[in-house]
């Protein structure tokens, strides 16, 4: 399974869709680190190449709801509190056996593409909405 970006993960916000595009493609290089020779190394590295951007972009996020006083902003950010737990579980996994296992890629399946999927068709296209809707609709 590699991750994808379709349609439905379009927020219209160009700063996160791009962002999210990034990231995509950080997540499949983990996938693909996953069957490399030396796997458990690569695998590491591609780990830490995600979480690094991980960390930036739900910064900027987080940043952009301040900005626009978004009334969803402590549930959002606890979503990336736990994906961020997530990352550090699967590095743990990584650092406890020799390299990338079955219930690795598993969990990045699960964990990370399909949280993924989930978190910007629900919050983070919810963000873009609402501020679309606060710059286009003074009622907000
Ligand atoms: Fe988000």
């Amino acid at each position: 399974m590699r991750a994808e970006f379709s349609e439905n993960l379009i927020t219209r916000n160009e700063l996160i869709d791009s962002q999210h595009r990034e990231l995509i493609d950080r997540i499949n290089k983990l996938l693909d680190s996953c069957e490399d020779s030396d796997a458990k190394l690569a695998a590491i590295k591609t780990l830490d190449y995600l979480s690094d951007y991980t960390v930036f972009h739900f910064g900027a996020e987080e940043e952009l709801q301040k900005e626009i006083e978004y009334p969803g902003y402590e549930a959002h950010k606890e979503q990336h509190e736990n994906f961020k737990k997530t990352i550090s579980e699967l590095d743990e996994m990584l650092q406890e056996e020799e390299g990338p296992s079955p219930a690795f890629v598993k969990k990045v399946e699960e964990n990370v593409i399909k949280w993924f999927y989930t978190h910007i068709e629900g919050f983070d296209r919810s963000v873009a909405e609402y501020k679309f809707m606060r710059e286009h609709d003074g009622r907000l």
